[in-house]
């Protein structure tokens, strides 16, 4: 079938093609709330600049970086996403594959429409690839979460990826207007037990708490990753009892609660409560691959990139996907040329100035 035009490889609010369905569209781009987080997310972005220093150009850009003690060949990895199937029948195996040639890493969400062995079964037989991390919902009980988590093991996943700020969801105001709903037999290989449904206090009742998260971590073998941590004091817990081995600064793309900060925003106060003790990612709001150097350079060691893949895949499946990180790689190399830098590492360096008209 014709190629489709290449999706533009300037930073841009995210939107989806036309003709996708509405109520999908809803669901991806849509965020809690007045959506205030959402915008705050890219905003944040757009509102650091750089002051960098001439002629120091260096001669080669080596953008491989470690983590959680492994060489990858990008520092940036797709954040865990439901339902990708709603944008695409190559669903989460068309993005983890195209992902996975283009050298970037992907955490499959508890929520794939695609049984997870069958996705790391693809990824892990492509050479140049990142990561692959399996996100993990507390559905069940503990041992229906232990189950999934050693089922992923299995699989050959090689950290777990506990999302701790999710108790509670429900359908944004942007969903609920398009009317939102996942069809009939929604292919869901991968949850331990049924959602849970019912009261508030039902739900609350499932909440995770830290005694959970203890639990999980002595009986796991792979390094646990908690994702949605925002307070520095909850970051200084993690270090202090050992609670994981990295952490994601992320506000779950403003879906969840609105008025939190944009995770640009609360980076900076979490990295001195880590203070080099663990690794620490960021998502949210990151829609080109100056932003992933703005979270590089105020020191995180990677970036989760979300709906721009979302966006990506729905125009043109695993195509789209392995176009979108193609570019977002040509772009990142670039920028960190004209910044004087030959490393990820080397962002650190970079003077940041805030940037007063940053509204693309
Ligand atoms: C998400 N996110 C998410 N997070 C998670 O831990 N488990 C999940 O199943 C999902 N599902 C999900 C679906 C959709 C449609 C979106 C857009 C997001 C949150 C995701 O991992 C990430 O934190 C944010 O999407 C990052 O923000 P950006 O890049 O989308 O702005």
């Amino acid at each position: 079938h014709a190629t489709q035009p290449a999706p533009s490889p300037r930073c841009a609010a995210t939107a989806l093609p036309a003709g996708m369905d509405a109520a999908a569209a809803a669901y991806f781009l849509g965020g809690a709330g007045d959506e205030i987080t959402l915008r705050a997310n890219e905003r944040a972005w757009r509102s650091i600049g750089w002051l960098p220093r001439v002629l120091s150009t260096p001669t080669q850009v080596d953008i491989s970086t470690t983590l959680l003690g492994q060489r990858w060949p990008t520092p940036w990895l797709v954040a865990p996403m439901a339902h990708l199937r709603l944008a695409h029948p190559e669903a989460e195996l068309g993005a983890a594959l195209a992902s996975a040639v283009q050298g970037a890493g992907f955490v499959l969400s508890t929520q794939a429409t695609v049984p997870l062995e069958a996705v790391a079964d693809a990824v892990r037989a492509e050479p140049q690839r990142g990561p692959l991390w399996f996100q993990l919902y507390p559905y069940g009980g503990r041992e229906d979460w232990w189950r999934l988590a050693q089922r992923a093991q299995r699989a050959g996943y090689e950290a777990i990826v506990l999302t701790v700020d999710a108790p509670l969801q429900w359908p944004s105001a942007r969903e609920q207007d398009a009317g939102f709903a996942l069809p009939p037999d929604w292919p869901q290989p991968n949850l331990p037990a049924a959602a849970p449904r019912g009261t508030l206090e039902t739900l609350l009742g499932c909440a995770l708490r830290w005694d959970d998260v203890a639990w999980l971590r002595r009986r796991l073998e792979l390094p646990l990753v908690l994702k949605g941590v925002l307070h520095p004091d909850d970051a200084r817990r993690i270090c202090d009892h050992n609670l994981g081995d990295a952490l994601i600064v992320s506000n779950h793309g403003g879906r969840v609660l609105d008025g939190l900060p944009a995770t640009a925003q609360a980076l900076p106060a979490v990295l001195a409560a880590v203070d080099g003790r663990r690794c620490v990612l960021v998502d949210g709001g990151l829609r080109c691959a100056a932003d992933a150097v703005k979270a590089l350079a105020l020191g995180a060691d990677a970036v989760l990139v979300g709906r721009p893949v979302v966006q990506a895949l729905a125009q043109d499946g695993a195509r789209g996907v392995a176009r979108f990180w193609r570019h977002w790689r040509d772009a990142f190399q670039a920028t960190l040329a004209l910044l004087g830098c030959a490393s990820p590492h080397e962002t650190r360096s970079v003077t940041l100035i805030p940037m007063t008209d940053a509204t693309p």
